[in-house]
């Protein structure tokens, strides 16, 4: 029976990854603060507590070791992962690093694969290298890059696993994204939806995330799903699962409208991002080596469920600044009607 151990795994993609091992009938460790905030252990797994930041924490996880594999959810901080991969290398064998599609130069502006340029930074890097631009690079991002470099120094080509996924959903999900959309739907009335509605996107499950990271071979590998679904699936998938007693009508709203309005990317309109790039990630690699991924449908239907079962855990301080207000909604839909003279495209 395999030995993982999970670093984080309370909350969301390290719970997924915590509980899908303790299905499997793995030996399963997780390293966490211990703070309550952050959700409670998953059932079946032997925790330790301690800060990734800290020299004596990583030295305690090497001396409760072997492990047969390291999830990696804490990479952040280039020389906090270079100091963690140090102290587990003589105890792992292998090590996955959870990164993120920011860690890419070209991300979110231009189509992407593994080949593409990452974001130049250290493997030794302090807290918040580099810098923010909006559309482009972010200190998460270079972050990432370096952290990817500092386990990849560490455990080499035949030790590590380097995951990029790009937006995560499904059950868990902290940020807030599809909690949001269901709220909106379930309130009825005209809603603003970013047309086109055939635009693909790829957020991909936490649970297929979960899955890839206990079974992916060495290796750098995005991780999004298939571009099949579009915003339109997903918007229908909302209303199917929250519909609203005085009904929904989806008013599909140019981007030339919403960027007039001042519409914020990514937040106002949770998803909604207008760079080619942004839902132009190649996954093909992944799904090669094993990645399978499900269809919007089921992620927002399962997450209506957590939700509907009391799972608030949208306690992350960027669920604030999620969603339209209902005055900016009502003027858009003004103007788009004047514009549009009452008629919607989908
Ligand atoms: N969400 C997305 O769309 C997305 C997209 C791409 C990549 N990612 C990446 O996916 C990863 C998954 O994050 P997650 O939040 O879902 O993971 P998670 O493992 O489910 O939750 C975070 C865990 O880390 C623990 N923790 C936080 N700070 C710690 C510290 N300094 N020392 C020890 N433990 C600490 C928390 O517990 P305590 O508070 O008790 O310590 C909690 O158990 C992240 O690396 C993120 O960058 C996310």
């Amino acid at each position: 029976m395999p030995h993982v151990l999970i670093l984080g795994g309370s909350w969301f993609l390290g719970r997924a990854t915590a509980e899908l091992a303790v299905a499997k009938g793995w030996d399963v460790t997780i390293f966490r603060r211990g703070r309550s905030e952050s959700g409670p252990d998953p059932a079946g797994v032997r925790t330790i507590h301690g800060d990734y930041a800290d020299a004596r924490s990583a030295s305690d996880l090497a001396a409760r070791g072997p492990y047969d594999l390291v999830v990696d959810n804490l990479a952040f901080t280039p020389r906090d992962t270079l100091a963690m991969a140090h102290a587990l290398s003589s105890v792992a064998q292998k090590y996955v690093v959870i990164s993120s599609v920011s860690a890419y130069k070209g991300w979110p502006t231009e189509p992407l694969t593994e080949d593409s340029f990452t974001l130049d930074c250290e493997p030794d890097a302090g807290p918040d290298p580099g810098y923010d631009a909006d559309p482009g690079p972010s200190t998460y991002g270079f972050g990432k890059a370096g952290c990817e470099r500092a386990v990849l120094r560490v455990f080499g080509a035949a030790g590590s696993v380097v995951l990029r996924p790009g937006v995560i959903l499904g059950p868990g999900e902290y940020v807030g994204r599809t909690a949001w959309w269901l709220a909106r739907m379930r309130k009825g009335g005209d809603v603003v939806a970013p047309h086109p509605a055939d635009r693909s996107i790829q957020p991909v499950d936490v649970r297929d995330v979960a899955a890839f990271a206990l079974t992916a071979p060495t290796g750098v590998f995005n991780v999004t799903a298939t571009g099949m679904d579009t915003f339109g699936d997903f918007l229908d998938a909302c209303q199917r699962e929250a519909p609203a007693p005085t009904g929904t009508a989806l008013h599909w709203v140019p981007p030339e409208t919403l960027l007039a309005h001042d519409v914020h990317q990514w937040t106002e309109l949770p998803l909604w991002r207008t760079y080619a790039g942004a839902w132009d990630v190649d996954s093909s690699r992944a799904r090669a080596a094993g990645l399978v991924t499900r269809p919007i449908a089921e992620t927002v239907r399962d997450t209506a469920a957590w939700l509907a079962d009391g799972g608030a855990l949208v306690t992350s301080e960027r669920a604030a600044e999620l969603g339209l207000s209902p005055e900016k909604e009502a003027e858009i839909l003004a103007d788009h009607r004047r514009r549009t003279h009452g008629s919607d495209a989908r």
